[in-house]
Order: C-alpha cells, then sequence, then structure tokens
C-alpha cells in the first residue's frame, strides 16, 4: 500500500503534475506538519534498491536526539529512486533536460533569496554531510545577504510542501578566497554550513534526502563519461526562471584540450581547476539559475561521486560552447579544512 503511494508520486512528477497537498511556509522552517509525519513510512517495502538501509536508519534516529554526523559519509552517493536522464533528443529547449522523480537526485539543494517578501529560487548546490552544502562562489557576490537566504532540501516543485522538504537558514557562507584571482570565474566554489534546527537537528537523511560522495584525489573522470546536471535553472537562455519542478539531464565529459581551445576566445581561460561536460553540438546544458547545482557521475561501484559544480558557460546549450564546472578534486584540501571549522 505504502509503496504504491510512493510510486504514484514519482510517475506523477515525470509526468510534471505532481498532486501534493501545498502547505504554507511555516515561520519556523520546521519542514513536517503532523499529516505528513504521520505519512512517513515506517516501511521496508520501497521496491527501489538499497532503500531499506536507508529506512532503518531513518527508523533508528525517528523521534530521539539526532545524532552528529561524522565528517566522512559513508552512505554516501546512493540513489534510491531510481531514474536515467534522457540522453540528447532533440527537443528545442535549452537545458533539455526531464523533471526528475522526486528523490532521484537526493543530493541536490536549492538555496532561496528573499526578494520582495518573497523567497525565490536563486542558486543550486549539493549536500556532502548533514550541515554542509557545496556550491558556487559567485552564488554570493556583493550585495548578497546570506542572512536572506535559506538552504532547502527534498525540495521538488517550489509552488508544494513536499514530504521531505527541510528549510534551514545559514550559519556561514565560505567563499574561496582565490575567487576571481584567476579571471572573472576561478576558484568558483563555496561551502555553505547551515544553522541547526532549535532541536539540535541538521539535515536528516532519508531514501529521498542523501549526501552526494566527494571524489578522492586521484579519481580521474573520463572523457565521454556521462553524469547527471540538475537544478531549477532556466529552459530557455532568455525565458523566465521555471519552478515547476527539478530539471535534470545527462551530459558527457568533455575532453579538456578541446574544451579549451572552444573557450579560447573567452575573457576567461579554461584552467585545470575547471572540467567542461555537454555535446559539442550543444541543445543540453545547465543555464542561469543552474549555478552552484552538481555534476554528478555515476561510479563503478554505483555510487554518485560530485565531479563539478556548475560556474560558467557562453549562453546555455550553443554548439561548442560547453558548461564548465568548477572541477571539485582541485578543491579537496580546501573543503576538508572548511568543514571541519
Ligand atoms: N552562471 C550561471 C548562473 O548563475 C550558470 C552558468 C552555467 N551556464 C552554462 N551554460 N552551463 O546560474
Amino acid at each position: 500500500m505504502i509503496s504504491s503511494i510512493v510510486l504514484i508520486g514519482a510517475i506523477a512528477s515525470i509526468n510534471g503534475n505532481q498532486q501534493a497537498i501545498t502547505q504554507p511556509e511555516n515561520q519556523n522552517g520546521n519542514e513536517h506538519t503532523t499529516a505528513t509525519r504521520n505519512k512517513r513510512s515506517p516501511n521496508g517495502h520501497l521496491k527501489f534498491p538499497g532503500a531499506n538501509s536507508a529506512n532503518r536508519e531513518e527508523r533508528a534516529r525517528g523521534g530521539g536526539p539526532f545524532p552528529v554526523m561524522t565528517k566522512s559519509v559513508s552512505n554516501c552517493g546512493a540513489q534510491q529512486i531510481s531514474f536515467t536522464p534522457p540522453q540528447f533528443d532533440r527537443t528545442p529547449r535549452i537545458r533539455n533536460g526531464r523533471c526528475a522523480p522526486y528523490g532521484s537526485i537526493p543530493w541536490s539543494v536549492q538555496i532561496q533569496i528573499l526578494r520582495n517578501g518573497v523567497y525565490v529560487h536563486h542558486c543550486g548546490a549539493a549536500i556532502i554531510d548533514d550541515q554542509h552544502v557545496l556550491t558556487a562562489t559567485h552564488c554570493f557576490g556583493s550585495g548578497m545577504d546570506s542572512s536572506l537566504m535559506k538552504v532547502v532540501v527534498g525540495q521538488h516543485d517550489m509552488a508544494v510542501r513536499e514530504e521531505k522538504e527541510m528549510h534551514f537558514e545559514i550559519e556561514t557562507v565560505h567563499r574561496h578566497n582565490q575567487y576571481q584571482s584567476l579571471g572573472p570565474y576561478s576558484h568558483d566554489i563555496a561551502l555553505v554550513k547551515i544553522k541547526r534546527k532549535g532541536d539540535g537537528r541538521a539535515i536528516r537523511f532519508s531514501d529521498k534526502v542523501s549526501p552526494i560522495c566527494l571524489p578522492s584525489p586521484q579519481d580521474n573522470i573520463k572523457d565521454d563519461h556521462k553524469c547527471i546536471i540538475s537544478g531549477w535553472g532556466k529552459t530557455e537562455p532568455h525565458g523566465s526562471l521555471q519552478t515547476e519542478c527539478l530539471r535534470a539531464a545527462n551530459i558527457p565529459i568533455l575532453n579538456q584540450a578541446t574544451c579549451k581551445k572552444m573557450y579560447n576566445y573567452s575573457s576567461q581561460e579554461l584552467l585545470e581547476s575547471m572540467v567542461c561536460a555537454g555535446y559539442q553540438q550543444g541543445g543540453v546544458d545547465a543555464c542561469k539559475g543552474d549555478s552552484g547545482g552538481p555534476l554528478a557521475c555515476k561510479m563503478d561501484d554505483g555510487r554518485y561521486k560530485l565531479v563539478g559544480v556548475v560556474s560558467w558557460g557562453h549562453g546555455c546549450g550553443k554548439a561548442n560552447n560547453p558548461g564548465v564546472f568548477t572541477r571539485v578534486t582541485s578543491f579537496l584540501d580546501w573543503i576538508n579544512q572548511k568543514q571541519s571549522i
């Protein structure tokens, strides 16, 4: 019974017409009403591989004090709601993504900013542990006050309060202090620490909300490896920001030398601390509003690693102008150091 509810939810959201109860924003940012709390399944009935262990873990946490996670998250990178984003197809949408089933990109984070009294979409990010999300420094430019921002996990449709949605205030933003030292988009990485709730709670992991693995220093992602980009950004370069769902697409890692040549006209040269992904012919790409979001690559053991952070590109999805991502392996020491502050 419960498994069918979950499955219907997933299928409906693929069709983009997810029906869920909209709940008003709660001032404290508390993520569950009693009604949704009761709906949370105490089950092991999900059909998705690996769902059982996470549910056991969630059950173990239920109600009691929330354990503080250690820095290294061992159960990272698991995708329990299966979803393979479409390969390149020819529909004339720049991002060319699809609505991902709720929870299928469990590490996805939305950073919102308060504008004219309403929180609106600002940037993407990825969960790396229960108190930290990794994003781009350019999301925190001058005049952008992080006290007016919040971090949302378990998000899908901005107009709907989702089952596992949690909202957090920001405690600290670690911007990279060499940001823009080697061009307008160099060192475009930031680590955001969220504020724990009054009861000590940080991000609660489940089958639909969980961290992505950081790569190890020797991880060398191969050209053409297909990776997932996801975000709430624009689907047309001049269109308005869409809000109805988290979109995702599959794109291949591009050869570094090829990409460097493609951008040799640009004011930002392609640095070793950047990685490109996309099709030479364009079509599928991250776009405005996707910044800070993850380039997530599935490794041989089936886990996803955070290979890149959406940073820049000329236009969106233009031929020979692929998406450029901050290369996470270039910043592992920095991340480690900031994560332990
Ligand atoms: N800088 C953009 C933002 O603020 C994202 C750029 C990514 N562009 C691209 N074509 N891949 O959202």
